[in-house]
């Protein structure tokens, strides 16, 4: 049967931001997966920083340290002057004892299962979902706030952030395909920083706009809701 999942995939396929952690729709379809030391890389650098601002950092890191065995081997000092302006310094330390533990313990390879991620330094359930479902496929799902909008919109919910959460977490587990688990995980990010926007939603090119209970109750700009502070 064709899933919610598959019309996400679909444009995908047509519409994937272009991004330097991300490998291209023919190395996708012929099966590839990108390098899960890029995309550990890019996560934790994308924690509350912009792709924008992430890009530059990221080509530069993996210039300087091409392997995470090479990260591992640096000297403290240059990898934080690598990091100065990015900001967040903590991830950057934690950026070191993670390259280290996943070559002292882990034999230089990052490990795939959810729950061992989880033990490594700096990474928390979004990073350990976000790496094992994109450097390796399995049907893990990450929830960021682009994630939380689409889900509240495409179930028109209204419970506020941050309650919302395990509801929302729940939508987006039940939509998580079994297969391109992490296109699927990119997609719905990919939907929410261009089309299911926090302002002016372009509800009309959307590829859930069918299926989207906000969409036809015309609430989509006012979700999410959140508790005010
Ligand atoms: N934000 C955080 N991780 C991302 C990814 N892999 N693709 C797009 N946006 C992201």
């Amino acid at each position: 049967m064709r899933e919610l999942s598959d019309d996400l995939l679909d444009w995908y396929d047509v519409h994937a931001r272009t991004m330097p952690w991300r490998i291209s729709p023919a190395d996708r379809k012929a099966g590839n997966r990108p390098d899960p030391y890029f995309v550990w890389m890019s996560e934790i650098m994308l924690q509350q920083t912009t792709v924008a601002a992430v890009k530059d950092y990221f080509v530069k890191f993996t210039r300087i340290w091409p392997t995470v065995s090479d990260l591992a081997a640096a000297d403290d000092a240059d990898v934080m002057a690598a990091w100065a302006g990015l900001g967040y310094y903590a991830r950057a330390r934690n950026l070191l004892k993670c390259a280290r533990t996943v070559v002292a313990d882990h034999g230089g390879q990052f490990p795939a299962d959810h729950d061992i991620l989880l033990t490594l330094p700096g990474i928390g359930p979004y990073t350990a979902a976000a790496v094992s479902a994109i450097a390796f496929d399995l049907p893990e799902t990450v929830l960021d706030g682009n994630v939380e909008r689409v889900m509240a919109r495409l179930n028109d919910e209204h419970t506020p952030l941050p309650a919302a959460k395990p509801i929302l977490m729940d939508y987006a587990r039940s939509l998580t395909p079994q297969h391109r688990a992490g296109d699927y995980a990119q997609a719905v990010m990919d939907l929410g920083a261009t089309i299911c926007t926090p302002r002016n939603p372009a509800c009309g090119i959307c590829p859930w706009r069918t299926p989207c209970k906000a969409r036809i109750a015309g609430t989509a700009q006012a979700l999410p809701k959140k508790t005010p502070k």
